[in-house]
């Protein structure tokens, strides 16, 4: 029996957690809540610049205790950061928390979402096109055994919402 209704998004840089998030939060009539988004209003400073001034580890605290914050809610769904599972006991605390959705795609298909994409990424800073296949294998491959841990691993290249609401309607049914 889930203790709460809420439902965290986790995955890969690019793997369309907001996108899909907001799409399910309408769907189900709950809020959306983008991690990286509260992450930055909190710090009032944009996510490269928190690891530029802060650094990596102020981030990854201030995540976790943004995360950890959302005991007190729910009826939300939220898009957490790639990194958010795989710090602190935050994959531990989402599992005991809600229903954890893992949208999984290949390395092939998330370079070319983040190749495409305008957001500015800390970690994909210093890595140029041609590195970006191998880092994003090696890093899928480090975090792949926190994300396998979720309850529900749909494929994140061809999302079919419809099936997905299926997937948590019998979830709530529990
Ligand atoms: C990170 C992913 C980012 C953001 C930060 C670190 C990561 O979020 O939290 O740049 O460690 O993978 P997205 O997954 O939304 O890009």
């Amino acid at each position: 029996m889930f203790p709460g209704r809420k439902i965290f998004l986790i995955g890969f840089m690019g793997s369309g957690k907001s996108t899909v998030g907001r799409k399910l939060a309408a769907r189900l009539g709950w809020s959306f809540i983008d991690l990286d988004d509260r992450i930055e209003e909190k710090a009032g400073m944009k996510i490269p610049e928190i690891f530029k001034e802060k650094g990596e580890a102020w981030f990854r605290e201030m995540e976790s205790t943004i995360l950890h914050d959302l005991v007190n809610y729910t009826d939300f769904v939220v898009s957490t950061g790639g990194g958010a599972p795989c710090y602190d006991d935050n994959m531990d605390f989402m599992l005991r928390s809600g229903l954890t959705v893992y949208l999984k795609l290949t390395p092939a298909q998330l370079k070319e979402r983040l190749i495409k994409s305008k957001t500015v990424r800390p970690l994909l800073k210093n890595i140029n096109a041609s590195e970006l296949i191998n880092f994003i294998s090696q890093k899928l491959q480090e975090r792949e055994k926190w994300y396998s841990r979720a309850s529900i691993t749909i494929d994140g290249f061809e999302i079919d919402i419809s099936h997905l609401i299926s997937l948590v309607r019998q979830w709530k049914e529990q």
